[in-house]
């Protein structure tokens, strides 16, 4: 039950080096297996060994099935990289796998559970079986023994065509979205319905065609509309061929090399040659320069290019960024519309400058003084093109450009009383595009009770390909519900809990939390509201006080308890740290907690009290012995067990004491850490060290509470006491009454709560009150630890399994 489970990072690091040095040489995958993205090695070759097809990682936990050059030596431009089959919908890094079924159907399983991509097809008889291979072209196929294709990678490309695909009608080359996105980008490459190669930006914001020149018409780009068979190819020696009589030569025509054409995410496409012991060379583009591929800089900014330090965009005179990361996002203006305000307008002349397109006339033979009144004649005139005597008035500043390159001069309209503010922008060569954020894929699985664990894994990552052994010694709390997938399991049925851990922005929250207007509770370190996320999920949204604690610190702690998994643990969802907030996400747990229904006039059966007495248990020994990364609670309480549906417990707010870094695990400090009136141990009084036997003496007092009824805060103590006197008198009265009552069940039926009506055993509330009087006692070493209280109450209840059975 145990199984020993590599660890992700492992897998990760291992798989790494396995990009680097394949060894494998699995050529085919036969009907009714697969290839699995635990196993490293599964991996496919193609037979000259060029070729390789496996999971590529393109986030954190998150992998594609992808086909890549094997030679490593290219990577270095990230065109290492010929197919994928689910660019858009990465897989997690455990239990997905690529599977060809029985019935010939060749199936991509996201962990173990969603079909994300599939072939759709199938065996014709059951006599000719098919097979998956990689070609020695790089195209992966799924054959039959007649080595007649049912499905080949080479009909459905991503952003690359390797020599000898075809460029179909139907199958167009569209970009990445960035260089470490790899899911779809704007940019796309297809014949169009005049039966013309094109290449157009298709954004969220502006539409166009930037290739062919689109002011020249067919002819005068050298194409011909007439052939509408619509099919273009590489050959292997650098030949490039389209129907519409488009084509190129590579500068290194000829030559032995490995090619493929790329349209990059930058808009532009690029055919890439790499031969053995030599760098990585672009042997033909289709845009020398830079700026003038559409998309890249949004509406009013424009693209300007330095060879050096390559493109960047600048915002038009008077106008801001509209976003800080994205440019294609374009500025907008600081000013009010010309139309709503009657403000005086003035023009400030940009030279080398140009928009495209979104003129409303071209007049021509005008004056530079008549172009600019007519300008002015319309109010949403935002300024004007002018060269030579040609006057184009523009509405809208799309596909800006500003280069020496450029002919002619853009005059920007602009209110005349902020005129001297407004600067001609400098070309600054600043980058392009801020890093993209690396895909993080939730690692929350298949949910079953009772198999996770802890593990100390010593592991031998042994000589890979010759190359020289590592040792890796890697002791890791296991973190995963990782029960072991079934075989042949439902992979439709996709399991609604899918959870993750990631973080999340202040704003998303805001918006989850209706303005963090639904408060549920207010507890140790903060304020809690209940949200609604936006999969759909309501989850709690504790609002942590503000604390000194630096960023990366909170950050470690957070991810710390966030991967503590354990059924009777509240489920951490994830964080958001931005400034001073700090804030932690929870599942939300509809049956609310232990203390409101102890107090709450519904019964609550002696064997639901008993399971939440057990269940909690559980939950602390986990989070003090099981995990390594051991955790102290330090403010156990009937409030801090949530029950769900079934009345399973849930312990919350563990961890809490290390991620608001109180003072108080250490002796010096002066602010010790304070639990719950009613609950804390003697330790915090008597300033004697604190370990997790605090929380012992807590879970006691909770179960003296399961049993009475009686709250340790209400009820019996309303006297102005100290902390623990309160505490105390529970215990004393229980202990008391204990000892005077001579007959057991005579005592049991004083202490305990009168309101359940249901059966009861008088010896299993006997064994939670002897229990909980362990647990409180004054010397904390006379407590048990919480897995000996597990023991103790399993005792209890596995006898009375045998007797029901
Ligand atoms: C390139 O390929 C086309 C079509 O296959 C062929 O007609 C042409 O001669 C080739 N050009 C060269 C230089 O080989
Ligand atoms: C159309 O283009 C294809 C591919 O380049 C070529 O084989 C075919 O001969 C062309 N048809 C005509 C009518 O030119
Ligand atoms: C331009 O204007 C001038 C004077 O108004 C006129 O002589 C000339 O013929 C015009 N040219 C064109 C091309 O309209
Ligand atoms: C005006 O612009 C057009 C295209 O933008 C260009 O072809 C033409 O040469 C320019 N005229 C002058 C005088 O620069
Ligand atoms: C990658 O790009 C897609 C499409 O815009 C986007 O939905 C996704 O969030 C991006 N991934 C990351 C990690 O930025
Ligand atoms: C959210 O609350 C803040 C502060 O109370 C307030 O300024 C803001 O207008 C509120 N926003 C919405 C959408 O209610
Ligand atoms: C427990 O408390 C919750 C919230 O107050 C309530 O919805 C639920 O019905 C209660 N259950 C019992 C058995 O009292
Ligand atoms: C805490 O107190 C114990 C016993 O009083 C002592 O042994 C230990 O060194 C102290 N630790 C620190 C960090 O002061
Ligand atoms: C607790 O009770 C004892 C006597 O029972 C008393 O001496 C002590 O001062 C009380 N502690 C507090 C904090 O009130």
């Amino acid at each position: 039950m145990n199984a020993m489970r590599i660890p992700l990072l492992l897998l990760c690091f291992s798989l790494a080096l396995s990009f680097s040095l394949t060894s494998s040489v699995r050529l085919t995958l036969h009907e009714g297996f697969s290839l699995s993205v635990d196993k490293p090695d599964d991996i496919l070759t193609s037979k000259d060994g060029a070729f390789s097809a496996g999971f590529y990682p393109v986030g954190e936990n998150a992998y594609c099935f992808a086909i890549w050059f094997s030679k490593p030596s290219c990577s270095i431009h990230n065109c290492a990289i010929v197919w994928m089959a689910n660019r858009d919908q990465p897989v997690n890094g455990r239990s997905s796998k690529l599977s060809l079924r029985k019935d010939g159907n060749l199936l991509l399983i996201d962990a173990g559970r969603t079909v994300v991509w599939a072939t759709a097809t199938k065996s014709s008889s059951g006599l000719s079986r098919m097979s998956l291979q990689l070609l020695d072209t790089g195209n992966l196929v799924l054959r039959d023994e007649q080595h007649i294709i049912s499905w080949q990678s080479f009909d459905s490309p991503t952003n690359t065509l390797l020599p000898l695909q075809k460029l179909t009608r139907n199958a167009p080359l569209v970009s990445s979205q960035s260089k470490n996105n790899f899911s779809s980008g704007y940019y796309k490459l297809y014949f169009d319905n005049d039966n013309l190669l094109r290449l157009l930006f298709d954004g969220p914001k502006i539409t166009s065609v930037y290739w062919p020149d689109p002011w020249l018409n067919s002819w005068q780009a050298g194409r011909t509309t007439y052939n509408d068979s619509r099919v273009a190819t590489l050959d292997p020696y650098g030949n490039f061929t389209s129907s519409d009589d488009f084509k190129f030569l590579t500068s290194d025509y000829g030559a032995e090399a490995q090619r493929r054409l790329v349209l990059d995410h930058d808009g532009n496409v690029r055919v890439y040659s790499w031969s053995e012991g030599e760098e990585c060379t672009v042997s033909w583009q289709a845009k020398s320069e830079p700026c003038t591929i559409h998309g890249i800089c949004g509406p009013n900014s424009m693209c300007t290019y330095h060879p050096k330090d390559g493109r960047s965009c600048i915002c038009a005179p008077g106008y801001e960024r509209e976003s800080l990361s994205d440019w294609t996002q374009g500025c907008k203006p600081k000013f009010n519309s010309f139309c709503d305000s009657n403000i005086e307008t003035e023009f400030v002349k940009l030279p080398h400058a140009d928009f495209h397109g979104y003129e409303t006339h071209l007049y021509k033979n005008c004056t530079l003084e008549e172009c600019k009144k007519r300008c002015l004649d319309m109010c949403n005139c935002l300024g004007i093109r002018y060269n030579d005597s040609d006057c184009f008035p523009k509405l809208k500043l799309l596909n800006g450009r500003h280069s020496p390159s450029v002919t002619g001069d853009i005059y920007f309209r602009l209110p005349k009383f902020s005129l001297s503010s407004y600067k001609i922008p400098k070309i600054a060569y600043a980058a392009l595009q801020c890093p993209g954020k690396e895909i993080v894929l939730p690692r929350t699985y298949a949910k079953t009770n009772g198999c996770w664990a802890i593990k100390i894994l010593l592991i031998f990552a042994g000589a890979m390909a010759g190359m020289e052994a590592t040792l890796v010694l890697i002791i890791c709390c296991l973190l995963y519900r990782n029960c072991p997938e079934k075989d042949g399991a439902p992979i439709d049925g996709y399991h609604a809990g899918l959870t993750g851990f990631r973080r999340f922005t202040y704003d998303e929250l805001k918006k989850a939390t209706w303005n963090f207007s639904k408060e549920i509770g207010r507890g140790s370190g903060g304020i809690v509201f209940k949200a609604v996320l936006s999969d759909c999920r309501v989850a709690a949204v504790k609002w942590l006080h503000e604390t000194n604690q630096g960023e990366n610190e909170f950050l470690a702690e957070v991810s710390t308890i966030g991967n503590l998994n354990h059924i009777n643990l509240i489920d951490m969802w994830g964080y958001c740290a931005e400034g001073k907030h700090r804030l932690l996400i929870y599942e939300f747990i509809e049956h609310g907690s232990l203390a409101e229904n102890l107090s709450s006039p519904n019964e609550l059966d002696w064997s639901k009290r008993f399971k939440i007495a057990l269940g909690s248990a559980r939950g602390l020994a986990y989070i003090h012995e099981e995990c390594l990364e051991w955790v102290l609670h330090c403010d156990v309480k009937a409030q801090n067990i949530l029950l769900d549906c079934t009345y399973q417990p849930k312990v919350a707010d563990f961890g809490l004491s290390k991620i608001l870094k109180r003072e108080g695990l250490t002796n010096s400090s002066l602010s010790r850490i304070r639990g719950t009136r009613g609950y804390m141990a003697p330790e915090w009084v008597y300033n004697m060290p604190i370990t997790s036997k605090v929380d012992v003496y807590s879970y006691g007092i909770v179960l003296l509470e399961l049993v009475t009824g009686k709250s340790p805060t209400r009820g019996l103590a309303n006297t102005e006491g100290g902390d623990e006197n309160e505490s105390k008198r529970l215990t004393s009265w229980v202990r008391e009454k204990k000892r005077t009552g001579v007959p057991t069940e005579t005592w049991i039926k004083e202490i305990m709560d009168p309101r359940p009506t249901g059966e009861f055993e008088n010896r299993k509330i006997e064994a939670l009150v002897a229990v909980a009087l362990q647990c409180v006692e004054e010397g904390r070493d006379a407590r048990p630890t919480m897995s000996q209280v597990v023991e103790m109450l399993l005792h209890y209840e596995d006898e009375d399994e045998m007797i029901r059975a």
